[in-house]
């Protein structure tokens, strides 16, 4: 009954709050987008980029990201739209991309955790972790201990971490992180966006963050429903 009336209340803040936007501008700035090739990812660094932020995207596909980059900076005047490559389901791949971004970037406002799979197929991360949560939650968790010094040194900064209605579902299968006695993909999906919202909590009060926002899109862009 809590979970029923969790997600009602979820839902109905996605449909009453009208489309969010900002003319804020972000000039200096500089925003990591994970899997920003696509869907929400895109939108956001599109409206970033507008601002005049200057825009990292997070790709494990670097032609699909340069596709984007090039789409953005046709579309959006003066844009400043990067590729870099990441693959969140690989530690080692998250290891390059810090130590590429600490060797590039001398500042780091915005690092927007987007990047997901859902509902899929029971597959295994590089590293043996279910997939949904290695990307969804271990991915982004181990990416921002990373890049943290830099969001410190470079405040006011800020991580925003996507999660989803779906947490209501979620519970933590801490006896079973690699999903090996039982898998559900619906279940595996909303266990990682409730480990998103928990880390979310979490960060902000050992960061002494003022504003814990938990973005939860509403679920009508579907994009999400690709599974590989
Ligand atoms: N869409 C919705 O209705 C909805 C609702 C609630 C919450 N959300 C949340 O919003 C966020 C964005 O959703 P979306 O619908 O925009 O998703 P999407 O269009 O499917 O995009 C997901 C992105 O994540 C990337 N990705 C997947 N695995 C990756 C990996 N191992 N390493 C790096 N990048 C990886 C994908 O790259 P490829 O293009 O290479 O596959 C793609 O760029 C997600 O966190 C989701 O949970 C979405």
């Amino acid at each position: 009954q809590m979970q029923f009336l969790a997600l009602c209340t979820s839902l109905r803040r996605s449909l009453v709050i009208p489309i969010w936007s900002s003319d804020t501008r972000l000039d200096g700035k500089t925003a990591i987008v994970t899997g920003g090739n696509s869907g929400i990812g895109k939108e956001t660094a599109r409206d970033l980029a507008g601002r005049g932020a200057r825009v990292i995207l997070a790709c494990r596909d670097t032609t699909k990201g340069e596709q984007v980059a090039c789409d953005i900076m046709k579309e959006v005047k003066g844009a400043k739209v990067v590729t870099k490559q990441l693959d969140l389901a690989d530690t080692k791949s998250i290891c390059q991309f810090a130590e590429n971004i600490y060797n590039t970037e001398k500042t780091l406002h915005y690092l927007i955790n987007n990047a997901a799979v859902a509902m899929c197929p029971y597959a295994r991360t590089v590293d043996g972790y279910e997939m949904q949560f290695g990307v969804n939650h271990l991915g982004h968790f181990f990416l921002t201990f990373l890049l943290l010094d830099l969001l410190k040194h470079s405040a006011p900064s800020r991580v925003i971490n996507l999660a989803s209605s779906a947490h209501v579902f979620g519970k933590i299968q801490f006896d079973d992180l690699k999903g090996e006695k039982k898998y559900h993909p619906v279940r595996a999906y909303a266990q990682s966006k409730l480990a998103n919202i928990l880390f979310t909590r979490e960060l902000a009060k050992r960061t002494e963050g003022r504003d814990p926002e938990i973005p939860t899109p509403p679920s009508t862009a579907l994009s999400l429903l690709r599974t590989s």
